[in-house]
């Protein structure tokens, strides 16, 4: 019996790819020094770690500040899942450079630096990143479309970032069903994040991942590429047809609410630091059951 107990629970510790994944971010011409500082994390041992950079610019110093967290965190075996985006001077989000020779050699850049850190830090899966706003593959100049609706040109360069962090060796997860079809249809080698969980409940479109025309089609995609194969990213509310409403925790823990769609989609990280709502019931005491069953059903899948 005692044996049993506890050979399930290392089962249950090797099959926990990342659970609650704690926000972070760290910016080009910012001073990380708190950023890259060892934090205890609450209920996590996982980054959700943004790195912004600015285009043309010297990265160098991000690339110490990264590798110093790398050390910080991987030492107290805490993971990072990150994501490169660029961003303007003072801090703000940017979107790609209209320059794709450009964006592959920082690609290059930081694929390298991801390699670097081989043994220092877990990295659970690498999210594209580069495009777009957020680099989030959205409202830039390489990424004015998803899937087969973009030039052939524009996946060309999709692919390529895809292809040259592959090279890195943790899974690369790419942000919207249509585009993982155009280049990769089918196969779990690459997976999905996805950045609006739940925007609008059980049966709504997180903030345009499943296109309103058709909705089955790209839920059942994305389950057939992503389902179990370290599928995650943050729930939101702030995308145009958020119907949901996170401010009633009833509901978010309700048996249609959050866990209940992890398991649908096997999910196995959040960042629970989106929306506001979602961080506030994360926080308070009187929901912490929860909190504990959300995280074990990431907690359940790879
Ligand atoms: C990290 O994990 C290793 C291997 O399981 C273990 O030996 C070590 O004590 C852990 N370190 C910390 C700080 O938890
Ligand atoms: C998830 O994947 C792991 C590893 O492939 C497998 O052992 C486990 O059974 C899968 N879980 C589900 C629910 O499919």
């Amino acid at each position: 019996m005692r044996t049993s107990k506890l050979l399930a629970a290392v089962a249950v510790v090797e099959l926990a790819a990342a659970g609650f994944a704690t926000y972070k971010e760290i910016r080009s011409d910012t001073d990380n020094s708190d950023a890259i500082t060892y934090y205890e994390l609450d209920r996590s041992d996982t980054l959700f770690l943004y790195i912004q950079i600015i285009a043309g610019g010297d990265h160098q110093p991000l690339i110490e500040d990264f590798k110093t967290l790398a050390r910080n965190y991987g030492s107290q075996n805490v993971s990072a899942i990150p994501r490169v985006r660029y961003g303007n001077d003072d801090g703000s989000v940017a979107s790609e450079p209209a320059d794709a020779d450009l964006i592959l050699e920082d690609v290059a850049t930081w694929a390298t630096v991801f390699s670097e850190v081989s043994g220092i830090i877990d990295i659970p899966v690498i999210q594209a990143g580069f495009l777009g706003l957020w680099g989030e593959w959205h409202s830039g100049h390489f990424c004015p479309e998803k899937g087969i609706y973009d030039t052939r040109e524009n996946r060309e360069v999709k692919k390529a970032i895809v292809d040259k962090l592959r090279e890195v060796g943790p899974k690369v997860a790419m942000r919207y069903p249509q585009d993982h079809k155009a280049l990769y249809d089918g196969d779990r080698g690459v997976t999905i994040h996805n950045d609006c969980i739940f925007n609008s409940g059980p049966k709504g479109y997180d903030g345009g991942t499943f296109p309103v025309e058709d909705r089955e089609t790209w839920v059942s995609y994305t389950k057939e590429v992503a389902s179990n194969n370290t599928y995650g990213g943050e729930p939101c509310d702030q995308a145009s047809d958020s119907t949901f409403d996170w401010t009633d925790f009833a509901e978010v823990c309700g048996s249609n609410g959050l866990e209940a769609y992890i398991h649908e989609f096997e999910f196995s990280y959040l960042n629970p630091g989106n929306p506001p709502a979602f961080q506030q019931l994360f926080n308070d005491p009187s929901w912490a059951d929860c909190v504990d069953d959300i995280g074990a059903a990431l907690d359940s899948y790879l």
